[in-house]
């Protein structure tokens, strides 16, 4: 009998059905054609011992030990609920479905709570680290009943990457709260790439080569910006095209494809009355890379006005990426923290970064530290305001204010960059504008403003019309 089966074998759950053998835990493994399972096996080696290959769902179901754990590793959206379906008619009472792949936490809440009223436990499971990582030691943010996880936790804190011993996999909420954090994991995600990308631009707009850019780049992945991240960036920058010994870079189309968990988090970040700004910006970028053909007319229709010539900042640009990539961390915690609440999950932020300092995407040299101001309490959920991270942005602010000033004038777009420090300063005010907004509110609305002098609200403005 298997410990474990796994449904849904592309890349990721491929990955991940190896990775769970290489740990000594005997794996069903099923997927709709049978092609990639046969592959699977075939190109186990010594793991396929504990591979029990099956194409039929209802040998796959009896293979499994009871109560039964099946990880589901399909497409998000219809696909899932089309497993589930299939799944259903196959379990017994105290079955638990895992959902591995990307799920907007809406459906996972919706099929936690459906699937709880019939007896069985679902779990929405973020795993972060693209194939390499679900093969070798991904980060796994499991959410769901918490019973689920005396089976599973065994297994995912097996298979999970290892932080100085540490397994990088936690239960961290029900229901949804294992997905919602997975999607706000990639937010920041999609806010960080932008923001090296932002950085590449502007070396590039200076002149300088792809070459040179990954040297800095390599150089930087020493210093506080050390991550994976950076270290990506450095080997795309250095990476030359097979078939026309170009700089790679210079080959690949400008135009980012993106499957949705950006949006989903600017969406969510919407509903709670936030705004992760830096993320939006990030996604808004990666759509108007798609816009290839309104671009092209644009760089023939649209001057930069008065431009002014580039100033080259190569002694800022790591001290302003590290600016906004702290401020993109905080906005995602702080989203985490207002979910929280709205759906009283009590996540644990500190644990959150922690499991997320290795295997991870947005693994980072940062994440311990940010790890340690959580552990203290973030006050007003916002990791700018935790001391060492005021202190670290006071030193690296001047420089981010440098660099988007000077793209700014020199008509260099950074839209995630720019956004960062819009929020840094429009959070460092206790005064800011909305008091004319309210005015404007109260004269054409009367929708009533508070007063700074007294307490109440639904005061008015002596407007004469
Ligand atoms: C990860 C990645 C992974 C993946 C996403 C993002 O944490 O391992 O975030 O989930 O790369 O599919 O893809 P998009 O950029 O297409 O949204």
């Amino acid at each position: 009998m298997a410990d474990i089966g796994l449904t849904g074998l592309g890349t990721m759950g491929a990955a991940l059905a190896l990775n769970i053998a290489e740990k000594g835990f005997s794996v069903a493994v099923h997927n709709r054609s049978r092609e990639r399972t046969d592959a699977l096996v075939e190109g186990a080696g010594d793991l396929a011992a504990n591979l029990t290959p099956l194409d039929d769902l209802a040998e796959f179901a009896t293979a499994l030990t009871a109560p039964r754990l099946i990880v589901m590793m399909v497409p998000a959206g219809a696909a899932v609920d089309a497993v589930i379906e299939a799944l259903l008619p196959r379990l017994d009472e105290g079955d638990t479905l895992i959902d591995a792949g990307n799920a907007d936490f809406n459906d996972t809440r919706r099929r936690e709570a459906a699937l709880a009223q019939k007896g069985f436990g679902f779990v929405g499971m973020g795993v972060s680290g693209g194939e390499d990582g679900a093969r070798h030691g991904p980060s796994i943010m499991v959410g769901g009943p918490e019973a689920s996880y005396e089976r599973l936790g065994p297994i995912v804190e097996a298979i999970a990457a290892r932080y100085q011993g540490a397994p990088c996999a936690a239960w961290l909420g029900p229901d949804g709260a294992g997905h919602f954090v997975k999607t706000v994991h990639n937010g920041i995600e999609y806010a960080d790439m932008q923001m090296i990308a932002e950085v590449w631009g502007l070396l590039r707009a200076a002149g300088r080569a792809p070459k040179a850019a990954a040297e800095l780049f390599a150089e930087w992945d020493e210093g506080p910006l050390r991550s994976y991240l950076i270290e990506i960036t450095a080997k795309v920058l250095a990476a030359a095209d097979t078939e026309t010994g170009e700089p790679l870079i210079d080959v690949i189309l400008d135009v980012a494809g993106q499957k949705g968990t950006g949006r989903w988090t600017v969406i969510e970040a919407l509903k709670l009355g936030q705004s992760a700004s830096a993320i939006e910006a990030a996604v808004g970028a990666r759509s108007w890379s798609s816009e290839v053909a309104a671009r092209r007319l644009g760089e023939d229709r649209l001057g930069a006005g008065e431009a002014s010539p580039r100033a080259i900042l190569d002694g800022d640009l790591e001290k302003a990426l590290l600016a906004a990539r702290i401020i993109g961390y905080s906005q995602g915690l702080t989203l985490l923290a207002r979910a929280s609440a709205e759906f009283d999950w009590s996540l644990d932020l500190a644990r959150i970064a922690e499991i997320w300092r290795a295997g991870c995407i947005i693994r980072s040299a940062l994440l311990d530290d940010i790890a340690h101001a959580a552990r203290d309490g973030l006050a007003q959920n916002h990791l700018i305001l935790a001391p060492y991270f005021a202190d670290r942005l006071a030193e690296t602010v001047p420089a981010l204010r440098r660099v988007v000033a000077s793209a700014i004038c020199s008509g260099d777009p950074v839209p995630a960059l720019a956004a960062a420090l819009s929020f840094y300063d429009t959070m460092r005010r206790a005064r800011g504008t909305a008091d004319l907004i309210q005015g404007q509110r109260d004269y054409f609305g009367r929708h009533g403003f508070q007063r700074r002098d007294r307490d109440g609200e639904g005061f008015h403005g002596p407007w004469a019309d």
